[in-house]
């Protein structure tokens, strides 16, 4: 009788300690493109690397394919603490800061080694705090790649794009492009812009070869002009307030996954930017135009105009650091 008694008492003592034991700290990491995407393997990447280090610690759930949050809603929700990692395109910060509209200026940066070399260097570092005013963090930088043109028709030169309505991201840069060229900018979510493609709702679009093939937008784009007229790059970010809570080890553990994370993920940027298309090529589903100097010399004369527009907003120096990465 004694016995059942103490053994009553020891569970009723594990149970009580079981209570305390504590939970661990999730983090919701909601992104809107496919897994096979610098971005998706990124993301599993980190979740992979915290549950070998930080396991009953932190746990890492991520969210794909705009299954949580669509990029529109996810810093809305990141400052009410429903999603605590998110990573969102450069040029979707627009409501938060005018100064991430540089990476937006069309023919900015020659390619991505350049886009590259500006995001480490003193300049590209300090926008990591450009949004530090409005409760949120930058990370670090990740790469997806330089952007391409896809239309209903082929475009060779800016007067091929009069008229046409192409998807774009909530970037007024962005609109001040496409306006250039006599064109119709729409901004719409990403989540859309396949059904928009294959209804005829819109003509185009502008994206990563990534993008446009793990989303088969090829599938339902004719011709596809390799232009390389900007750059589609990642602003990993959380709160402030999320960030500074974390205990110190855990956040510097917490850091050190994330930047191993986006090492693989620009790795894996490289090398889909060749592959995927490739693998659009190889489906003969979508013509690829190659541009000669001379056309593409018209699309830069055209648009490049837009940078005055934004010259005040983005300032004069940070454009002529980001030109300069170019050297
Ligand atoms: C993304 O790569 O995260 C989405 C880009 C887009 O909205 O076009």
């Amino acid at each position: 009788m004694r016995i059942r008694l103490l053994t009553a008492a020891a569970l009723s003592a594990m149970v009580m300690a079981g209570a305390a034991v504590a939970e661990p700290i999730v983090i919701k990491f909601s992104h809107v493109v496919a897994e096979n995407t610098p971005k998706g393997q990124m993301a599993n990447k980190f979740k992979e690397l915290v549950a070998e280090r930080l396991a009953g610690k932190v746990e890492v759930e991520v969210y794909p394919n705009s299954q949580l949050f669509g990029d529109n809603k996810v810093l809305e929700a990141m400052l009410l603490g429903d999603v605590q990692i998110a990573a969102p395109s450069l040029s979707k910060f627009d409501r938060y800061t005018k100064s991430l509209q540089l990476f937006d200026l069309p023919f900015l940066f020659n390619d991505i080694d350049a886009v590259d070399r500006f995001q480490q260097s003193d300049a590209g570092q300090e926008l990591l705090g450009a949004i530090k005013k409005k409760g949120l963090v930058g990370l670090g930088y990740l790469h997806n790649g330089m952007k391409q043109l896809s239309s209903s028709q082929p475009l060779r030169v800016p007067a091929d794009a009069k008229d046409l309505k192409f998807r774009i991201m909530t970037s007024d840069v962005l609109a001040a492009q496409f306006e250039a060229v006599d064109a119709m900018p729409l901004k719409k979510p990403f989540s859309e812009v396949f059904t928009l493609l294959q209804t005829k709702a819109i003509d185009g679009q502008e994206n990563t070869w990534s993008n446009i093939y793990s989303k088969k937008f090829y599938e339902v784009q004719p011709y596809i002009t390799e232009s390389n007229h900007g750059v589609l790059d990642y602003m990993v970010v959380t709160s402030t307030e999320f960030w500074m809570d974390l205990p110190d080890d855990i956040r510097s553990e917490v850091k050190k996954a994330l930047d191993e994370a986006i090492a693989l993920g620009n790795k894996v940027a490289l090398d889909k930017s060749v592959a995927d298309k490739q693998q659009i090529i190889d489906s003969n589903r979508s013509e690829v135009i190659n541009l000669t100097a001379a056309e593409r010399a018209q699309w830069v004369e055209v648009m490049k105009p837009v940078w005055k527009k934004f010259e005040e907003e983005i300032g004069q120096e940070l454009i002529d650091a980001a030109y300069n990465s170019n050297n």
